[in-house]
């Protein structure tokens, strides 16, 4: 499947972000994303493999691997941004191998990152670590990270550029940053995967977690993301060079990379 390389960088005044239904700002739009979270906590990974058919294991393995060469130096530091119950984390964990890379998964979900640590226990050699912490201001110095990535996270931020700024600041100069996500598929395949995205899986989703609205705020959220070209755009304005969106399955998710300029 081909790349798509932005081509316009024009900067984009609007603040772009999550804005969960009945949230006012910022902090309500935060929030709320938390609390929906919390409360679909404990039937997430179920819920998330049925309605996936389980082809999100190979998005989070074929993103890991994008990045093999920073994830096999053993000095690398790398954090999985919104890591939820830590799936990404565990495959760039995977991916690792047993080599001494430092693995850090950050959510502000303290539900979340409670299933992570039960699922990292006694199962791989160097389970990665664990920290409760707002992607919008991260207990990390300036250039701490090697890489940083985050798994259908990103799209829940209350603001998409100010997510940008700090995944730069925490970035070493030169480190990348890889943010996967859900797509707009085209054609017959993206109709049919609209119904299935709008009408059918809102509908499973909240029988499968027993909580109204995070599956309805789930396709609403896809809709209201910027495109790829402009969130190149948005990474480009951030500081990222050599931005890149890569399409997975036809577009339903898709990788956007950026190497943090020097
Ligand atoms: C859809 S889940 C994705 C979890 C995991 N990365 C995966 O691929 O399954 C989104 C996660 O982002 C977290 N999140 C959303 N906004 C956040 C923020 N501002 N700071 C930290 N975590 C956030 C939520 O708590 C949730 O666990």
């Amino acid at each position: 499947m081909g790349q798509v390389i932005a081509a316009d960088f024009e900067a984009k005044p609007v603040i772009a972000g999550a804005a969960p239904q009945g949230a006012t700002d910022k902090a309500s739009a935060a929030l709320a994303v938390r609390g929906m979270f919390t409360a679909i906590a404990p039937r997430y990974d179920l819920a998330n493999h049925l309605l996936s058919l389980n082809i999100d294991r190979l998005w989070w393995n074929r993103t890991a691997r994008a990045f093999s060469a920073i994830l096999s130096r053993p000095e690398s530091r790398i954090l999985d941004l919104c890591c939820g119950t830590g799936d990404m984390t565990f495959a760039l964990r995977r991916r690792a191998r047993s080599r001494a890379a430092q693995i850090l998964g950050a959510d502000f979900s303290h539900a979340m990152l409670q299933r992570a640590a039960s699922k990292g226990k006694g199962s791989m050699p160097r389970s990665p670590q664990w920290i409760e912490a707002d992607a919008l201001r991260l207990p990390f110095p300036n250039g701490h990270f090697n890489l940083v990535t985050s798994a259908f996270g990103f799209r829940n931020l209350a603001d998409y550029d100010a997510g940008l700024l700090e995944i730069a600041r925490v970035l070493a100069p030169g480190g990348e940053c890889g943010i996967l996500d859900f797509g707009a598929p085209a054609g017959i395949i993206g109709k049919c995967y609209r119904i299935y995205f709008k009408k059918i899986l809102p509908a499973i989703g909240t029988v499968l977690s027993g909580v109204r609205g995070p599956y309805a705020y789930l396709p609403a959220s896809v809709e209201r993301f910027p495109s790829p070209d402009e969130m190149l755009g948005r990474m480009h304005q951030a500081g990222f060079r050599e931005v890149s969106w890569t399409p997975y399955t036809f577009g339903v998710a898709g990788l956007y990379r950026g190497v943090k300029s020097v």
